[in-house]
């Protein structure tokens, strides 16, 4: 890989991890990329640095265009450590004049680095620097997704660093969106939001009406990680969409079974949920990963939810894969819960407490069936998808009504 230019006198120097495939839990299949970007002009100034192990490979970007010490800035926009892993030893090779960073980014560096003799100034929403021909404006982004997250904005190229926020985990010898196939690229953008960004929907919505308020002027979004948007218009429609929790006419099964009742359960489901014309999707939880069954629960309408009871409890799988997702705050969700059990079968109510405790609407108890279901269990596993399906579209016929209301008015 090279540095490279991605507007006049601003260039990629980042490094492109290939083989990670599990970053804090979730899945990467593809890699993923940690994004910084270098700006030549009377100051150079760096945003970001990259994770500890790949320090080499933006030094060696880096010096394909400057000598490192000729770096005068660097604007930490967050400080997890996939960004700031090599931030110490940049200081320490660099020497600049001075690093930037939000008010929270102070004291997540301090509790991070506990340095001593750092050049740190604390930037807020409205300020900016001169770096000769180009400025640099901030904004906090507090909790997108952490409290000192931060993007910079160079008005004179248009151009948004944004950090965390419409990246991907996405390895790629290209650097633009554009340049891979869209569905791919929006693939992937979806499955961060849903993974990272979900629980932070409220500020999304208030950071885009912020955006607009301000009449930011963006024809790039960079991004710390995955490809560039030279097409800013297609990821800010869908973060817009993500973030209103906006539903397909779908519902998620999601379930793990010990001996196949429950199994058969969810499978008799989906046939009710498609007899009304809702999509089904059935996901094991031993088969699939969380952080993909999270992609599918973001866009569902209804989430349901199947584990035998084991030990007067779920199964650990389903324990793991509904504490991932509650604390991914999905909403405006309708949900029901089922599962076989042997002679206590507290399952269904365990399961109906996390659907509760994630607002959903709950059709129904659930379906309980002892041991392995007859023909009359299966009947009413087959219902209760009819129930939870009327129940979806009587919720997007709704949402429809409510929409074309808002498009009159
Ligand atoms: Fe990519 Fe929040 O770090």
């Amino acid at each position: 890989m090279s540095a490279e230019e991605i507007k006049k006198n601003i260039y990629w120097v980042g490094a492109v991890d290939w083989n990670i495939r599990d970053f804090h839990g979730y899945s990467t299949y593809k890699g993923t990329t940690y994004n910084a970007y270098l700006v030549k002009d009377e100051k150079v100034c760096l945003f970001d640095t990259v994770k500890a192990d790949f320090k080499n490979e933006m030094l060696y970007h880096l010096g394909q265009l400057i000598d490192p010490e000729d770096i005068d800035y660097i604007v930490v926009n967050h400080v997890e450590l996939d960004h700031s892993g090599s931030l110490a030893e940049m200081i320490r090779l660099c020497k600049p004049e001075k690093v930037f960073c939000s008010p929270m980014g102070l004291k997540a560096i301090e509790s991070h680095f506990h340095p001593v003799d750092w050049p740190l100034e604390v930037v807020k929403t409205g300020d900016s620097i001169s770096l000769g021909s180009k400025t640099v404006h901030f904004l906090e982004t507090k909790m997108l997704h952490w409290p000192d997250s931060m993007f910079s904005y160079i008005p004179e190229d248009k151009l948004l660093i944004s950090s965390d926020a419409f990246g991907q985990h996405l390895a790629s010898t290209e650097r633009y969106a554009d340049e891979l196939p869209e569905g791919a690229v929006l693939l992937e953008a979806e499955k961060y939001y849903a993974n990272i960004l979900l629980l932070f929907s409220p500020n999304v919505q208030k950071l885009l009406a912020k955006v607009g308020e301000m009449g930011l002027d963006i024809d790039m979004i960079a991004p710390d990680h995955g490809v560039i948007w030279r097409d800013p218009a297609l990821i800010l429609a869908a973060y817009d969409r993500w973030s209103q929790h906006a539903a397909e006419r779908k519902a998620v099964i999601i379930y793990d079974t010990m001996w196949h009742s429950t199994e058969k359960m969810a499978k008799n489901i989906s046939a009710g949920l498609r007899s009304v014309g809702v999509h089904a999707r059935v996901l094991s939880a031993r088969a699939n990963h969380r952080s993909d069954i999270m992609v599918e629960v973001m866009t569902a309408k209804a989430v349901v939810v199947g584990s035998p009871t084991l030990n007067n409890g779920i199964m650990p799988t389903m324990a793991d894969v509904l504490t991932y997702m509650k604390g991914l705050r999905p909403r405006q969700k309708i949900g029901a819960a089922f599962g076989s059990f042997g002679w206590s079968g507290e399952s269904v109510k365990i399961l109906s407490g996390f659907l509760e405790d994630m607002q959903c609407e709950l059709v129904e108890p659930g379906v309980k069936i002892k041991n392995v279901p007859d023909q009359e269990a299966l009947q009413a596993c087959f219902d209760l998808g009819v129930k939870v399906g009327k129940a979806v579209n009587a919720a997007m016929a709704a949402e429809a009504e409510s929409a074309a209301l808002e498009g009159e008015e």
